[in-house]
């Protein structure tokens, strides 16, 4: 009989999911297996069960297509994220109709394709004995255990061309510009794109900023006869003993929703500093359309490994980017815990070499 495997997607889209689907699906192929898309997220392996068989036709242009084929999903019975970033327990009674999906469409693995929220449901099934590998997915890049996930690069550079627009608008009319991104608590898409894209302040969540620190930027940079100042703020930053900004009410089983933060520091900046500013929020622009070509050969190599991992019976385990290759490590080792930027790492530290104001 030949061996079928599944593959799922799940959380919130990103550019590469498709190319991901693909690597996977030709990778099973050359072994001779059969590959299937479960669709809507894991909610596909319940009854009505929901899947398409991802053969070579179905999976024609997919290395260059946006979002998944296969549908997403970030709410309902297999939402393990609530609050804050916290991690629920799914019921057992769901692990054990999840396991019995698997065995009624006769697959022998899953490839789930998800962020913190996903995969720390792919740890569960595998403690529930659910055959299992993981492939880092999101653009807010703050999975421990990979140096990279994919759909990263994709949204630094949609950011980073963002800021690279309003650079110019912001020099021709002596504005300041708050461009706030996404990233969850992380922070990772403003310090990468900020440092790209030239920006003069960049707010991350690691470091809680003052109004007054950012406003000594802009006057310092009036003083050398900038009059304008490009300012990116991660949609989890904050005012140093503020609360994170939220943009609508907390709904069950839900993380928070992030965003808005933008806004707030246009309007105090705009007041203290008496410059006229004005907020870009990039939003879902990130997480839309074509993935960059690292993204495309990461999601790539990410494919092909979870298919080795498979063949090997190596379960439990997360392909990870290792700076040149790609290896497992356990869905546990990256779960559970964000990875945010290092206050005084190396992408900080560069900022402040270059004068960036990091807003403390
Ligand atoms: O995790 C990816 C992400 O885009 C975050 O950066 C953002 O806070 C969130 O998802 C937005 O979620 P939704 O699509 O549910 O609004």
């Amino acid at each position: 009989m030949t061996k079928k495997i599944g593959v799922v997607t799940g959380g919130g889209d990103c550019p590469g999911l498709n190319a991901v689907i693909r690597a996977v699906a030709k990778a099973a192929a050359q072994r001779g297996w059969e590959t299937l898309g479960i669709l809507g997220g894991y909610e596909g392996l319940l009854e009505p069960r929901q899947f398409r068989a991802l053969d070579y036709h179905a999976l024609d242009g997919l290395l260059i297509r946006g979002g998944t084929i296969l549908g997403t999903a970030n709410r309902g019975r297999f939402s393990a994220k609530v609050g804050h970033g916290e991690t629920r327990q799914l019921p057992k009674e769901l692990l054990d109709d999840t396991k019995r999906g698997m065995e009624a469409l006769g697959l022998s693995a899953l490839v789930s394709i998800g962020g913190d929220g996903s995969l720390s449901i792919a740890q569960q099934m595998h403690e529930h004995g659910i055959p299992i590998v993981g492939v880092p997915k999101t653009i807010d890049n703050d999975l421990e255990g990979t140096v990279m996930t994919f759909g990263f690069d994709s949204a630094v550079a949609c950011a980073t061309d963002a800021l690279d627009r309003l650079h110019t608008t912001a020099e021709s009319h002596n504005r300041v510009m708050v461009l706030e991104v996404m990233g969850r608590y992380a922070g990772w898409i403003a310090i990468y794109a900020g440092i790209a894209g030239g920006a003069d302040v960049i707010l991350i969540p690691g470091i809680p900023f003052t109004y007054d620190s950012i406003c000594a930027k802009i006057r310092a940079r009036e003083a050398q006869e900038k009059k304008f100042t490009l300012i990116v703020v991660a949609e989890g930053a904050r005012e140093k003993d503020a609360d994170f900004v939220t943009s609508a009410g907390q709904e069950a089983n839900r993380e928070a929703r992030l965003g808005g933060v933008g806004a707030v520091v246009a309007a105090e900046v705009q007041q203290r500093s008496g410059k006229e500013t004005r907020t870009c929020v990039l939003g879902h622009l990130q997480r839309g359309g074509t993935p960059t070509t690292f993204d495309r050969v990461l999601c790539s190599m990410f494919g092909a490994v979870a298919v080795e991992l498979i063949a090997a019976g190596d379960f439990g385990k997360m392909v990870a980017f290792m700076g040149q290759q790609v290896g497992p490590v356990e869905i546990a080792q990256a779960v559970g815990r964000l990875k945010t930027v290092p206050p005084n790492g190396g992408l900080a530290r560069t900022a402040r070499a270059l004068g960036i104001s990091l807003g403390d």
